[in-house]
């Protein structure tokens, strides 16, 4: 079947390598990429580009209408430390966004949707270690709320309406090609520019803050996996556990003294992105997608840490 496929938010972090990677799949002119910017360069001269916020429903019916798309990635969304700051605008967005894009991938008959879920899901009670698939959720921060209330109603359509989507609670994403997008885990990202630029780093983060981490190009190689398994393999529709490596502040540093060994690791004063991750896991048990859907990491830290450092050098 030819595939039509929407990415919205397709300037942020996600959406850029994301959409790159699709069209390389499926056609340049085949991946419709949708935000509220203007997009860089790459993005508007490879294939088509619409404007689009999520929250005017009129206008994403008419992107709907125009495409027919078969697929439908939604990304767009305020993460955990911006969305603390505006916690009403994260809301209206993550959910509301979300509820727009069920609804027409409903009434458009769309074959499959994406959505991000994350491991800010998961909250003080949770288990810190090997947090597994089903325990106690006890978000505390609008974007947790938001992605705990979104995994429910993607579950909900599912049931409901035989919608069939698929998410993926991502734990930090590390990428060096756009900038990441205002979360909690964004210092495992400056760090790296930090260390090149002048050899020293000041964390927001404690050094002994363990979190759940992963390199971008693992990240959308197991989206893309996810989207094209079998639908009877996709057991969960809530979202899946996913990780691909932990690790500290201090641990990070370390690695990247293999490389730069002037490297100095520093703090700031306190920063209230500190209660966050201290209320999020350690680790991320994530056997459930490597049994339904063979997923497979392939980065672990030192080898981010040179394909970091290789690639942001160039
Ligand atoms: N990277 C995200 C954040 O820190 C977690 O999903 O908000």
């Amino acid at each position: 079947m030819l595939e039509k496929i929407v990415v919205i938010g397709s300037n942020g972090q996600i959406g850029t390598e994301l959409v790159s990677e699709l069209r390389k799949v499926y056609g340049d002119g085949n991946v419709i990429a949708c935000d509220i910017r203007r997009p860089d360069y790459d993005i508007r001269n490879s294939g088509p580009f619409e404007f689009v916020n999520v929250l005017e429903k009129d206008i994403l019916r008419q992107l709907f209408q125009k495409y027919k798309p078969t697929q439908v990635y939604l990304l767009a969304a305020l993460l955990s430390a911006t969305g603390e700051q505006n916690p009403k605008l994260a809301w209206d967005l993550n959910m509301n966004g979300l509820l727009n894009v069920l609804d027409l991938g409903h009434e458009y008959k769309t074959s499959r949707i994406y959505w991000p879920s994350s491991i800010a899901v998961f909250g003080p009670n949770s288990p810190k270690d090997q947090t597994p698939q089903y325990c106690i959720m006890d978000p505390n921060t609008v974007y947790g709320i938001s992605k705990l209330a979104g995994e429910r109603w993607c579950e909900y359509y599912f049931h409901r309406y035989g919608l069939d989507i698929r998410s993926i609670r991502y734990p930090g994403l590390i990428s060096w090609k756009a900038a990441p997008g205002g979360g909690t885990t964004d210092y495992a990202i400056h760090i790296f520019h930090d260390a090149l630029k002048k050899s020293n780093y000041k964390c927001f983060l404690s050094a002994q803050t363990e979190l759940p981490m992963m390199y971008m190009d693992d990240a959308i190689r197991g989206t893309i996996e996810l989207m094209d398994a079998p639908a009877e393999k996709i057991k969960i529709r809530l979202s899946y556990n996913f990780t691909g490596m932990s690790f500290t502040p201090e641990s990070l540093a370390n690695e990247i003294k293999k490389h730069i060994p002037d490297f100095r690791l520093e703090f700031t004063e306190y920063d209230q992105r500190q209660a966050i991750a201290d209320s999020w896991p350690r680790s991320i048990n994530d056997s459930n997608a490597s049994s339904d859907w063979g997923w497979k990491p392939e980065f672990d830290l030192s080898k981010m840490t040179e394909y970091m450092l290789k690639n942001l050098r160039k």
